[in-house]
């Protein structure tokens, strides 16, 4: 998968790209991510990306013309099929993402990500550029960039052979509408605290219907929607 960030703060991208399964799996050719200065697009020598709102308030609002135009010579360098790329705005304003989402954004070959900013990007480019726009969640972040970021950790894990174990990105929180079971490792007792002691015996059986018991019970407590929630 091939995955273009759009932003005026390329720099705070180097930390996640840097390390562990997302530098992983580019080493391992899985994920190509291109970041994307948006000031290199603008026209004026100021490298102005913002401007004043019409119709006044406070603020500034991204303008669209370097966003426009960055996007565009991505897209012409790209050449990636319509149907087969997802251009998206990140933004307190979209469409909350779940998990679903991003097993079905993992599916695409090409994912560009828009970072907004200020009080808003002028909306011309959630209309006639991204696909959609997208939020991590009810808040509200100083920009896309930490969205951005999370897009590509929750979309990068899920690509085919980036986690080592087959299993792991199955059996997890969410996938079926469950929150994961709790986990323990050695030592088996620590500061008079013991694991439980049918995760010991060995016994597989008995500890998948504890695992399925416990998740259910912790699901139940925390997140009862989750268990009305029809996939
Ligand atoms: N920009 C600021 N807050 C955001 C959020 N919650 N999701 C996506 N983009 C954002």
């Amino acid at each position: 998968m091939r995955i273009d960030v759009l932003t005026i703060f390329p720099s705070m991208f180097a930390p996640i790209l840097g390390e562990s399964i997302i530098k992983r799996a580019q080493l391992a050719g899985k994920a190509q991510i291109h970041i994307h200065d948006i000031r290199d697009y603008t026209l004026d020598k100021h490298r102005k990306v913002d401007d004043r709102p019409y119709g006044g308030g406070s603020g500034m609002v991204m303008t669209p013309q370097p966003v426009f135009s960055c996007a565009e010579a991505v897209l012409k360098k790209t050449k990636s099929m319509k149907s087969r790329r997802r251009v998206l705005l990140l933004s307190p304003r979209g469409r909350s993402l779940k998990q679903r989402d991003f097993k079905s954004l993992a599916r695409t070959k090409h994912l560009v990500l828009i970072c907004g900013h200020y009080e808003g990007v002028d909306e011309r480019v959630a209309e006639h550029l991204a696909d959609e726009e997208v939020s991590i969640g009810d808040y509200v972040l100083t920009g896309g960039e930490l969205p951005a970021m999370v897009v590509i950790d929750a979309v990068v894990r899920l690509l085919p052979g980036v986690l080592g174990n087959k299993d792991s990105a199955q059996s997890e929180t969410f996938e079926g509408s469950r929150l994961e079971y709790p986990q323990y490792t050695r030592p088996a007792e620590f500061r008079g605290k013991k694991v439980p002691a049918v995760l010991r015996t060995g016994d597989h059986r008995k500890i998948a219907e504890w695992r399925d018991k416990e998740s259910l019970k912790i699901t139940k407590k925390r997140r009862p929607d989750l268990l009305k929630e029809v996939k």
